[in-house]
């Protein structure tokens, strides 16, 4: 059985007395749930977010690492780093590390094999920009960003991934995805992967939902079939709201 997974994604937000507070609210209110639930505040708050996190099951994530292993790479962290503090998935392939920070299929592909060996779990990150949607290419791009980063990962290294789709108009837009454009995508994904290596590792590959999930529409969103959980932005910064969207799946 695949997990269920309910993530947020604090970006460039909280300073660490808010880290602080807005993870004693959620790991004080957090209720009774089959779902995994994570959260990445910003790397300078991750080591003391571990701490605080210690005796909850809300587990943490980075949003980013370099991979290379150490050395002269001024502003970078690397994946033993966050291990070294308790820190055992991290985010790749954002869809603004893409945009802001000229992350490519290519470089992504290199920042997914290094989290692998060196065993951090992968949340990797994917989905198409509106001309691409108006254009009906949406099918095309999301097959080659999980190509191109992806597929060239053996059989058992899909156990440490989770895959999130995020259409880029969907993102802090308060625009979602219809629950059947999610599941249509979510199906489409499956069935890719299904081609590339096998019907079990597809069944089992966590893929969740991002873009303006909101505690108001992710119950209609993670109803759908192929929907295992949710990615979640703006609503993540506000503990009854995640909690809500917690509550949904
Ligand atoms: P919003 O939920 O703010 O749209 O952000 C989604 C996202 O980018 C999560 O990684």
């Amino acid at each position: 059985m695949r997990s269920k997974i309910v993530a947020g994604n604090w970006k460039m937000n909280k300073n660490l007395e808010e880290t602080e507070k807005l993870l004693a609210e959620l790991s004080a209110k957090l209720p009774n749930t089959e779902a995994e639930v994570m959260v990445a505040p910003t790397f300078v708050n991750l080591s003391r977010s571990v701490q605080v996190l210690e005796s909850s099951t809300i587990q943490v994530m980075a949003q980013n690492m370099h991979f290379e292993e150490s050395g002269a790479f001024t502003g970078e962290i690397s994946a033993d780093m966050l291990l070294n503090i308790g820190v055992e998935t991290v985010i790749l392939g954002h869809s603004e590390r893409r945009a802001y920070f000229g992350e490519t299929d290519e470089l992504l592909a290199k920042k997914v094999a290094k989290a692998l060996e060196k065993g951090l779990r992968v949340m990797f990150c994917f989905g198409e920009e509106l001309d691409e949607r108006k254009a009906g290419n949406h099918f095309k791009v999301v097959e080659t960003q999980l190509k191109n980063a992806l597929f060239s990962l053996d059989n058992s290294s899909w156990s440490s991934i989770v895959l999130a789709y995020e259409p880029v108009w969907a993102i802090g837009t308060g625009e979602t995805a219809s629950p059947e454009q999610a599941q249509e995508m979510h199906a489409f994904i499956r069935k890719t992967i299904a081609e590339a290596y096998s019907n079990s590792i597809a069944d089992e590959v966590s893929i969740l939902y991002g873009g303006s999930v909101k505690p108001n529409n992710a119950q209609e969103i993670f109803s759908k079939t192929d929907v295992d959980g949710g990615l979640i932005g703006g609503a993540s910064l506000v503990a009854d709201d995640f909690l809500a969207i917690v509550n949904a799946i």
